[in-house]
């Protein structure tokens, strides 16, 4: 099996690094190919998704992603930028199905800046849609007003279809789980999202055996620092999915702990870590690889289908957490802080 690798900018080759050595160890037929994507794919070919690149990861069966994003490249026009790379690939392959899983580790109930009793035991999953909404919605622009004045403009738009199958997808997940489906959307204020509440509620019908809520994205992001534990499974739109799993995360005490799986429809997918690119701590040796070998985990999950060694990775890294390794995001006193390669050897040597 022929996996791209795309690590991309600032940690994002420290921590794919880290991952390849856990996948290496583990001593499966698999095949690993890089190329440059993001400020690096600029930096190679001109381009933030470079034409190889993207024939790479079509032609493998998974992709794993490191981060894409550096400020240097922030003055370029958008199209330029390194976001549009993950952004490019997420379209091109049409992985719309995000998968963002937040548990939080019994070891690191105390690292989440929320009470222990509020967070301890926690495991909830965001499904988040990835190739619609306002993220990809036309017209955007930026344009001059008949008052000479410049305005700014995005389109929040969602297909019955693009509704439909994402719903799919987090019924699916609910039924494996706690048969428990939370919609988060903005219904009170936006037609796109009454749509998105109607197609959901239709879905519905076919899955009785799932308890179905409907919540306010507003009310959603203060349920979540409230009372997380009252939510399983979570399905929403593309840009409320984005803010409201980097929220989820901190329950978790890390945004360098939470994975993420970008799935099409025959699931094959992208995997890769939710945090960002981190130009601040990278080449420094202190950046979590956790979310990364956790999302290799996923990976073989999902796309290799290997689930044995999928376990194997979680139950290591679950090991390498009880020993008391701690990178600095996840550190408490009386732990072993180490850094980004000690981590990774550390989950290597406990599979
Ligand atoms: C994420 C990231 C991306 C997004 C950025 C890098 C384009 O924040 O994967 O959550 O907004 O989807
Ligand atoms: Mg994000």
């Amino acid at each position: 099996m022929k996996i791209a690798v795309l690590p991309g900018d600032g940690i994002g080759r420290e921590i794919v690094a880290q991952a390849l050595r856990v996948l290496q160890r583990l001593e499966l037929p698999l095949e690993f190919e890089q190329a440059p994507v993001g400020g690096a794919g600029y930096e190679a070919a001109g381009d933030p998704l470079p034409a190889a690149t993207l024939a790479l990861a079509k032609a493998a069966d998974a992709i794993l992603f490191g981060a894409v994003g550096d400020p240097r490249y922030d003055a370029l026009e958008r199209a330029k930028r390194p976001e549009q790379a993950i952004l490019g690939l997420r379209k091109a392959l049409g992985l719309f199905a995000n998968l963002r899983p937040a548990q939080v580790h019994e070891e690191l109930t105390q690292a989440s800046a929320l009470r222990p009793e509020i967070v301890g035991g926690l495991d909830i999953l965001i499904v988040r849609e990835l190739t619609g909404d306002i993220y990809f919605g036309e017209p955007k622009g930026i344009r001059r007003t008949d008052t000479g004045e410049r305005e700014g403009f995005d389109t929040m738009r969602y297909r019955e279809s693009e509704i439909r199958r994402i719903a799919r997808v987090a019924f699916e997940a609910a039924r494996k789980r706690k048969r428990k489906l939370c919609s988060v959307d903005k219904a009170n204020v936006l037609e796109t999202s009454q749509l998105w509440r109607e197609v959901v509620a239709a879905e519905a019908k076919t899955y009785p055996d799932i308890a179905l809520q409907h919540m306010y994205v507003d009310n959603c992001a203060m349920q979540l620092v409230r009372e997380p534990k009252q939510f399983d499974v979570i399905v929403t739109g593309n840009l409320f999915g984005d803010i409201l799993s980097d929220e989820a995360s901190m329950l978790t005490g890390s945004i360098g702990m939470l994975p993420s799986a970008s799935l099409d429809a025959s699931g094959k997918g992208l995997y890769e870590p939710i945090h960002g690119s981190a130009p601040d701590i990278a080449g420094r040796d202190v950046a979590n690889p956790l979310a990364t070998i956790l999302s290799a985990a996923m990976m073989l999950r999902y796309s290799l289908g290997h689930p044995d060694a999928a376990e194997r990775i979680e139950r290591a890294v679950g090991r390498a957490l009880r020993e008391g390794y701690r990178t600095a995001d996840i550190y408490t006193a009386g732990a072993r802080k180490v850094g980004t390669q000690e981590m990774g050897e550390a989950v290597a040597a406990r599979l």
